[in-house]
């Protein structure tokens, strides 16, 4: 353990510092207790040889009151270990919470969800099993080693002596095995949590797995690395173990050298033998427990390796900071422009113990643009032309990597991100879903009326969907809305925008197409929820764009063209080929061609 790690561990612990150290001290008294008690018993059997009766059932007595109490200590400890338990568990959850909620939107998008699952799982689990091995396991032992050597010296030099050079011997082994298997174990937790993201992607994918017929190559795929993994994590522990299996044995061969010596000592009359009680109790001590010590040690490695990679994710530094006076304006307008913007995508690994930066990817190119407040406005372009980029800008999931977005004339850094987030109500190309009810979906934490909801849902073009709902809003959707078409999904993320009453309204419609009715319902919930408010509709539907105020047409992360469907008809020939051939749906009820994209 580096001290750099132990004053992060030790930061973190901020809280939880004064009940850690409380047990601690209750651990350690309990330790001072369970020493004394080979001693009363052999000063008990010391009085006994020489006849004092009296003297040797006293000693007992002291033993037996001393046990009692020993008794009380390890019931109590084991109260305040399950407290410690809880709240240090709690407390980190907290922590990590606070943490990770600081990270941009784009770096959640950056890292992958079963890898950062595995981090802060493990992370949070590490916590409280290190401090129980270390402060209640693997302190205490080493102080009763420590204490054994000493009192043995009181007992006779030459054994404290022989039981301190073993200790030493045993120690360097310890570090010994340390310095060999860190790196290793740091290896075989990376390699762990590679398969286990692929692993949790795999089940997740499932349906995709079978549609495609792929059930038997994607079971070799993920049993070739599982099984490569585990030869690789055999190797290491059975080498770990045999380290530690020499080192006991070694410490046993000691241990019995040790005890011969008393014998003898005893036999020339150089120590009384009820000294050999403790002694010999307290030799069997150090000689045990160091050789133990091998399990706790292999514990403490895996538990800082996965703190380690834990604080590496929660140190991230977040990539969307806000000022430290932001403006908190009273209501927004709505107005957004963009100067200049430029944006290069990072990207974030989890590599080798770190989360870095990766490498930057070139999505927008000087963009210039003026979206008026309370106008609604369609983005149009190629697939990959930068779109779902650009709303991304404007929703603050990233800074722009030159050049500026202002919001009612502020930059966008400037700005608190709560209130700028509250103003925004975002529709995601890919509406994503909890596995809850739709009042929960719509609500997102927000508990709403039926009320609330049914109003909301008018406007979405949702109110249809209620009638055909067993449990009302109640109905549970299933994993990200399973059970929701998609144009229905569409619309629940168009409502649960809506119901945070937005001056902005962002949405990033679906490229798959959808049936005439439910383009039409789509159609309806844009004009209906679009009137009073700044909407930018990153659109695929002709319906869409030819309603919209104004048009932006995107190519290759430029904006080359802006004006309205008349204008564009006429000047911008890729404005003109998407109407023809990327856009689909109705004008008017007429059929356009269908979608490419
Ligand atoms: N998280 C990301 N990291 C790195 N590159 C990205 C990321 N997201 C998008 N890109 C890249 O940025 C470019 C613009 O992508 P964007 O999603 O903005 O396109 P789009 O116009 O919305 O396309 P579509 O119409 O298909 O949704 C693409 O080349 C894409 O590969
Ligand atoms: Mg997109």
């Amino acid at each position: 353990m580096d001290i750099k790690f132990v004053r992060r561990l030790w930061n973190a612990l901020c809280t939880q510092r004064a009940i850690l150290g409380f047990s601690f001290l209750v651990s350690l008294a309990e330790q001072v207790f369970d020493l004394l008690s080979p001693y009363f018993s052999g000063m008990a059997l010391t009085a006994l040889t020489v006849g004092a009766y009296r003297e040797s059932f006293a000693w007992l007595g002291v033993g037996f009151a001393i046990g009692i109490v020993d008794r009380f200590i390890s019931w109590r400890r084991n109260h305040l270990n399950n407290k410690v338990s809880y709240e240090l568990t709690t407390h980190v959850s907290r922590s990590t919470l606070e943490r990770v909620t600081l990270l941009s939107v784009g770096q959640f998008r950056s890292i992958n969800s079963g890898q950062l699952q595995m981090i802060v799982g493990r992370g949070e689990n590490a916590f409280w099993a290190l401090m129980n091995t270390l402060l209640f396991m693997i302190t205490p032992a080493l102080l009763q080693i420590v204490g054994s050597v000493i009192a043995l010296f009181f007992i006779d030099v030459r054994i404290g002596g022989m039981a301190f050079v073993t200790m030493i011997f045993a120690f360097a082994l310890i570090l010994h095995a340390n310095r060999l298997y860190i790196p290793k174990i740091d290896e075989e937790q990376q390699r762990e949590s590679k398969l286990g993201r692929d692993y949790s992607e795999f089940v997740r994918n499932m349906p995709l797995v079978l549609t495609h017929g792929r059930t038997s190559e994607m079971v070799d795929d993920y049993m070739g690395q599982r099984l490569e993994l585990d030869s690789f994590g055999m190797q290491l522990w059975t080498g770990f173990s045999n380290l530690g299996e020499m080192r006991s044995y070694l410490l046993w061969i000691a241990g019995w050298s040790i005890r011969a010596y008393a014998f003898w000592l005893v036999a020339r009359g150089e120590l009384a033998i009820g000294m050999l009680i403790p002694a010999l109790s307290w030799l069997g001590g150090v000689t045990s427990i160091l050789g133990t010590l091998q399990y706790q040690q292999r514990q403490v490695i895996s538990q800082v390796t996965s703190i380690k990679r834990y604080f590496a994710l929660i140190d991230l530094e977040p990539a969307v900071t806000v000022s430290e006076n932001p403006i908190r304006p009273a209501r927004f307008d709505g107005e957004i422009r963009m100067v200049d913007v430029s944006f290069e995508y990072p990207t974030y690994k989890v590599d080798e113990d770190d989360i870095q930066q990766g490498d930057a990817r070139s999505a927008l190119y000087d963009v210039n643009l003026r979206i008026p407040a309370g106008k609604r406005v369609a983005i149009v372009g190629p697939s990959g032309a930068g779109k779902s980029t650009l709303v991304g800008l404007i929703m603050r999931a990233y800074d722009p990597s030159s050049g500026a977005v202002l919001i009612d004339g502020y930059d966008l850094p400037l700005i608190d991100l709560v209130a700028w987030r509250d103003a925004i109500g975002y529709v995601e190309q890919d509406v994503k879903l909890f596995d809850r009810s739709l009042r929960f979906n719509i609500g997102m934490g927000r508990t709403l009326s039926d009320t609330e909801i049914d109003e909301i849902a008018k406007m979405a073009q949702l109110d249809d969907l209620r009638s055909r709902l067993t449990q009302g809003w109640d109905t549970v959707v299933g994993e990200n809305g399973i059970r929701l078409s998609g144009g229905e999904k569409q619309r629940v993320g168009i409502a649960r925008a809506l119901a945070r009453k937005p001056r902005v309204l962002v949405l990033d419609e679906a490229t798959s197409s959808l049936d005439t009715v439910n383009e039409y319902k789509i159609r309806r919930a844009i004009e209906e929820s679009s009137s009073g408010r700044t909407t930018v509709i990153v659109a695929h539907r002709l319906s869409t764009v030819v309603s919209a105020d104004f048009i932006i047409v995107m190519e290759n992360g430029r904006v080359i063209a802006q004006g309205t469907h008349q204008e564009l008809s006429g000047e911008c020939e890729l404005y003109r080929e998407l109407v023809q051939h990327q856009m689909y749906g109705t004008v008017n009820g007429n059929e356009t061609t269908a979608p490419i994209n």
